[in-house]
């Protein structure tokens, strides 16, 4: 029986052989998942024999990798600030940048709802998730908001276009028990001529002719969720036209844009959202991310 050690060092040759520039955290996971223990559990006991069962799994899923399939894909879970997602085929992975925008999201909802008095009969604050794919900032926002005991001052709704993809989200939503607190809506955009007091969305906004130059994982994902036609912000120009009805007089919209796209999202906003107010906050890696703005 060959020991985990013995596995992964083929395994990173593999992966490393076949593209992969996250070989050893991938094969890491990849065992992991086999032998249905965490990443700790492998890396711990490097001596271990392995089974010829779990050694035969752990060949399949890694087979998987190595056609670029991507890990959260084939572990069915990936982790999105502190809390697991199911995910597939049907929405985006959800990415480490995109919990700045719920970071941000949390602190705009809860300083709306401690800036004033609320007395009993005060209407819920309106929040809406556009383009939610996996569920990855409206359940997250939903489960933070809970542990606050704010969640029952906020109706929150998720918006896709894709069926497919709020299926998925719902699916998390009663992963982390808060399915009946949360609205699903199939929508181009905004579901019909409502109004919100804060917007939130994470559009696609990857430019068409790019996509085919994106690491092989993301040719697994839906391509609806990545292709922000040919400037990269068709969808979130879409958006914007929106807000001036949709967004509650005092109300705002976060909106996660591409590293790179800082000044070509001031134009439109310029172009579109006159006398509104824009900031644009920078993520971990110190690029610009998210877009704060504000309808006086
Ligand atoms: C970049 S993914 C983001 C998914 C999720 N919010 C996240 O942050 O992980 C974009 C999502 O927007 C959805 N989408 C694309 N065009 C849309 C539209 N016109 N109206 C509503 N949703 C749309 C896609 O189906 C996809 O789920």
């Amino acid at each position: 029986m060959a020991t985990v050690r013995e596995l992964l060092d083929a395994a990173v040759a593999r992966l490393r052989a076949s593209g992969s520039d996250t070989a050893r955290l991938d094969a890491e996971l990849l065992l992991a998942h086999a032998l249905d223990v965490d990443r700790t559990g492998v890396i711990a006991n490097w001596s271990a024999p392995v089974g010829e069962g779990a050694a035969a799994r752990f060949r399949e899923l890694l087979e998987r990798r190595a056609a670029g399939e991507p890990v959260a894909y084939i572990r069915g879970v990936k982790e999105f600030r502190g809390l697991a997602f199911g995910v597939d085929e049907r929405a985006l992975i959800p990415r480490p940048e995109t919990e700045k925008l719920v970071e941000l999201a949390e602190l705009e909802v809860v300083r709306r709802l401690i800036s004033a008095p609320r007395p009993p009969g005060t209407p819920r604050l309106r929040v809406i998730d556009v383009g939610t794919g996996s569920g990855a900032i409206a359940v997250t926002l939903a489960v933070l908001l809970n542990r606050r005991r704010m969640l029952d001052e906020v109706a929150l709704s998720a918006a896709d276009i894709s069926e497919d993809a709020l299926q998925l989200a719902k699916e998390n939503a009663v992963g982390h028990a808060i399915a009946d607190r949360l609205e699903f809506l199939v929508a181009d955009l905004l579901p019909g001529d409502g109004q919100w007091d804060v917007v939130l969305a994470n559009l696609p906004y990857v430019r068409t002719d790019a996509i085919p130059n994106l690491p092989k994982a993301a040719s697994f994902e839906p391509v609806r969720a990545l292709d922000g036609g040919p400037d990269g912000l068709q969808v979130i120009a879409r958006l914007l036209d929106r807000l001036p009805t949709a967004v509650a007089n005092g109300g705002a919209a976060l909106l996660e844009i591409g590293g790179d796209q800082e000044h070509a999202f001031r134009d439109l906003a310029a172009a579109r959202l006159r006398g509104w107010e824009l900031e644009i906050e920078r993520d971990l890696g110190g690029l610009p991310r998210v877009a704060i703005l504000r309808h006086q």
